[in-house]
């Protein structure tokens, strides 16, 4: 079971706020591409790919064809890729050497059993094919705005399976860590946006904080909005296993 459940209001927050626009993923675009090396034919895993996002992002991008994988079916309801399969980390609708890599954004956290995803994915992907996985890790949030703003999210971050936990899962499953890199996006470009189109139902951390810890960040963030300069720019961590 997901860490929170992605019904009909979460996903409607989710499409509505965390879509980020391509011309702030520029740095992404060129690390996936580095690791992807994307040719004619190439076939991307987007496992709990929500409401496609990414998935549309990479066939833009890349020409690759994306077979998203995604259990809530209020996420793919409102996503416009397909394939969009109904389907879950730790019992793949696919089958076996099939795909040429896994994209596993901000999701490795709801996978209750890691380490039967991980031989899941090996089963799916071809030898040497990468699993690329975007995650915010514990102990690794200092980039990231939103752990800034609320600390108290700090707290459900360390919750979430770590490098060591994700690198042995998958080192059980046959896979070794190729790099790990932290990658910057444009998240919003001022805090007045960030602000306005933050929406806690549309982030696991903040629905899992109190609401007095909620309140105190939301009035952090809007006395800082009136004298803050620049966008907001995050980074999430890249980690690639083969
Ligand atoms: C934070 S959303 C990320 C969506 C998308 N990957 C993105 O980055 O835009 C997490 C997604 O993981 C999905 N998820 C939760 N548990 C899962 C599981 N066991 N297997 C596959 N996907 C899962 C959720 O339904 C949700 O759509």
């Amino acid at each position: 079971m997901a860490l929170v459940s992605y019904d009909d209001t979460a996903a409607a927050a989710f499409a509505a706020t965390r879509e980020l626009p391509w011309a702030g993923l520029d740095r992404w675009r060129h690390a996936v591409q580095q690791h992807l090396r994307p040719r004619a034919g190439t076939t991307v895993l987007d496992l709990g790919a929500g409401t496609g996002a990414w998935a549309s992002a990479f066939t833009d991008w890349f020409r690759v064809r994306v077979i998203g994988v995604e259990p809530a079916g209020a996420m793919r309801a409102l996503a416009n890729h397909r394939p969009l399969l109904a389907g879950d980390g730790v019992a793949l609708p696919l089958r076996d050497s099939c795909v040429d890599a896994a994209w596993l954004s901000t999701m490795v956290h709801h996978l209750a059993d890691l380490d039967t995803a991980a031989r899941e994915l090996r089963r799916v992907l071809r030898p040497g094919a990468p699993v690329l996985i975007r995650s915010p890790f514990p102990g690794r949030h200092q980039r990231i705005a939103l752990f800034h703003w609320f600390p108290a999210a700090v707290r459900v971050l360390e919750t979430y399976p770590d490098l060591a936990r994700v690198r042995s899962a998958f080192a059980a499953a046959g896979f070794t860590v190729s790099s790990v890199e932290a990658v910057a996006q444009t998240t919003a470009t001022s805090l007045a946006e960030y602000v306005e189109r933050l929406d806690r139902r549309a982030h696991t951390p903040l629905r899992l904080i109190s609401d007095g810890d909620y309140d105190a960040g939301m009035a952090r963030l809007r006395a800082a909005t009136p004298t803050a300069s620049g966008p907001v720019v995050d980074h999430l961590d890249l980690l690639v296993l083969r």
